[in-house]
C-alpha cells in the first residue's frame, strides 16, 4: 500500500495550524515545552475532539438504543453518525460491519475467540508473524490451545521485514491446515509498513480467513478496507486523535453473520429465555452492554477532524521528520537503529551501545521529551533482535524538525552522562 507521503506535499502545509489544535502542546515538562514523541503509544487529541466529548456529556448523556425520551434518542443518533463516519473513513460496505469495542486488544480478542469457535479444528494452523505485538500472539496462543490448533510464525529479515519465500508465495510457512492469517499493517516498534493486500490476495487464494492489526496504520495511512480484501480489521480510538476505551473491529458481512457472539449480556440480545437465547442482528450482536457512548461520539469527531486535514501533506511531513531524525541519530557513535525497512511511518527504535533504553528515555524525560522505553509489547521481536528493548521515537503531523534537532542534542547529552 502506499504512504500518503507517495503523493505531492503540499508546500504550504503549515505546523503551527496544526499545532494550534492540540492543547497539550503548550504544556511544559520539568519546565521545558513539551516535546510529544510518543504517538506510537498513544496520539494527542485536538480540541474538537476533546469539545465533542465534553459536549455529550453537558448536553445529551444518556444510553443508546433503550429509550423513547428525546436525550436516549439524540445520544443514540449521535452514536450512529460516528459509526457512519468511521465507515466512510475506512470505506467499509455497511455502517453494521462496524463493531465498537474497547480498543484494538478487545478486537482481537473477540476476533480470535470467535473465529476460533468457528474455524479452527485440532491439527489446524494460525499464521502471525514474528513482528506482533503481544495483543495480536496472545489471543492466538489461547485460542490455539483451546481448540488443538498451532501457532506459526512467518520471519522477519535483519531490516525488519517479512520474510518472504519467492514472490509469488509471500506466506511463508502457510500449509494446506492454515485456517488464519493475522498479521499486523504497521510494526509499532519497528514503523514496517507491511504488504499486507498482496498477503491477503494471497491468503484468500487459499482459503484463509485474514485479520489485520490496524491499531499503527490507521493514523498514517488511508486505510481502505474493500480495496485491501481483508475479512477483519482492528483499530484503536486513542492512536487517531480520539479518547481511549474506543476501538474498532471491522468484519465482512458474511463472516460476521456467522461468527459466534463473544461478550453476552444487554444489547446483543434477540429474545430471551433460560432455555435459549437469540442474538441481535449486525452490529449490536457483538456489542453487548451498554457501550462508551462518549468514546464513540469523541472517534466519530476524531475521523471527521483527519478528514479535514490535508492527509497527504500530513504524511508527506512525517516522512521528511522520520528522514530528518534518522540521519541526524546515525552520526551519534554507537547507535543503532532496529528496523530500516524501506516502507516505514514515522517511528525509530534505536539502541546506544553501553547506555541502558529507561535511563536514555528519564534523562529525555528531564529535558521535556517523550519517548516510549523496553519492549514495546513486543517481547518475541526483541529477542529476534538480541535487544531487551529499545529507545523508541514516534512522530506525529504536529512535530517539527526544530523539534527533532532538539531531542537528538538531548540523545547526545544524555548520551555523554551515561557512559
Ligand atoms: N501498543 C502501544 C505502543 O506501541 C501501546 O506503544
Amino acid at each position: 500500500m502506499k504512504t500518503n507521503a507517495d503523493t505531492v506535499v503540499r508546500k504550504e502545509f503549515d505546523v503551527e495550524e496544526i499545532r494550534a489544535q492540540f492543547p497539550i502542546l503548550k504544556e511544559q515538562v520539568h519546565g521545558r515545552p513539551l516535546i510529544y514523541f510518543d504517538n506510537a503509544a498513544t496520539g494527542q487529541k485536538p480540541q474538537r475532539v476533546i469539545e465533542a466529548v465534553g459536549r455529550y456529556y453537558a448536553t445529551i448523556n444518556s444510553n443508546v438504543h433503550r429509550g423513547v425520551h428525546t436525550l436516549s434518542n439524540l445520544a443514540t443518533e449521535a452514536q450512529e453518525a460516528a459509526r457512519e463516519a468511521v465507515r466512510r473513513h475506512i470505506n467499509a460496505k455497511h455502517a453494521h460491519e462496524v463493531i465498537f469495542t474497547a480498543g484494538t486488544t478487545a478486537s482481537l480478542n473477540l476476533a480470535a475467540h470467535s473465529l476460533g469457535q468457528l474455524l479452527l479444528k485440532p491439527g489446524d494452523e494460525v499464521l502471525i508473524s514474528a513482528m506482533e505485538h503481544h495483543a495480536n500472539i496472545v489471543p492466538w496462543q489461547l485460542a490455539c490451545e483451546r481448540h488443538g490448533a498451532t501457532l506459526k510464525v512467518m520471519p522477519v529479515t535483519d531490516s525488519g521485514e517479512l520474510a518472504f519465500p519467492s514472490s509469488d508465495h509471500l506466506i511463508a510457512r502457510s500449509s494446506d491446515r492454515t485456517r488464519i492469517l493475522a498479521i499486523t499493517h504497521v510494526s509499532n516498534t519497528l514503523g514496517t509498513i507491511n504488504p499486507v493486500k498482496e498477503l491477503i490476495a494471497q491468503a484468500k487464494k487459499r482459503g484463509i480467513t485474514t485479520v489485520v492489526d490496524g491499531a499503527q496504520a490507521i493514523a498514517h495511512l488511508d486505510v481502505d478496507v474493500q480495496d485491501l480484501g481483508c475479512d477483519l480489521y482492528a483499530f484503536s480510538g486513542h492512536k487517531m486523535y480520539g479518547p481511549t476505551g474506543i476501538g474498532v473491529l471491522y468484519g465482512r458481512e458474511k463472516l460476521l453473520e456467522q461468527m459466534p457472539p463473544w461478550q453476552s449480556g444487554g444489547e446483543m440480545i434477540d429474545q430471551v429465555t433460560f432455555e435459549k437465547t437469540t442474538y441481535a442482528k449486525l452490529p449490536f450482536k457483538f456489542e453487548a452492554g451498554t457501550p462508551h457512548i462518549a468514546g464513540i461520539i469523541g472517534l466519530g469527531e476524531a475521523v471527521r477532524w483527519m478528514e479535514d486535514q490535508d492527509k497527504a501533506a500530513m504524511a508527506a511531513h512525517e516522512q521528511v521528520l522520520l528522514h530528518h531524525a534518522t540521519k541526524e541519530l546515525l552520526t551519534i557513535d554507537g547507535l543503532r537503529i532496529i528496523g530500516t525497512a524501506k516502507e516505514k511511518v514515522g517511528v525509530i527504535s534505536f539502541i546506544v551501545e553501553g547506555v541502558h533504553h529507561y535511563d536514555l528515555g528519564t534523562l529525555l524525560d528531564q529535558q521535556g521529551i517523550a519517548v516510549r522505553t523496553g519492549h514495546h509489547c513486543t517481547q518475541p521481536l526483541m529477542d529476534r533482535f538480541g535487544v531487551s528493548g529499545t529507545t523508541r521515537a514516534s512522530f506525529a503531523p504536529f512535530n517539527t524538525v526544530e523539534e527533532v534537532d532538539v531531542f537528538v542534542a538531548a540523545v547526545k547529552k544524555a548520551i555523554k552522562m551515561l557512559r
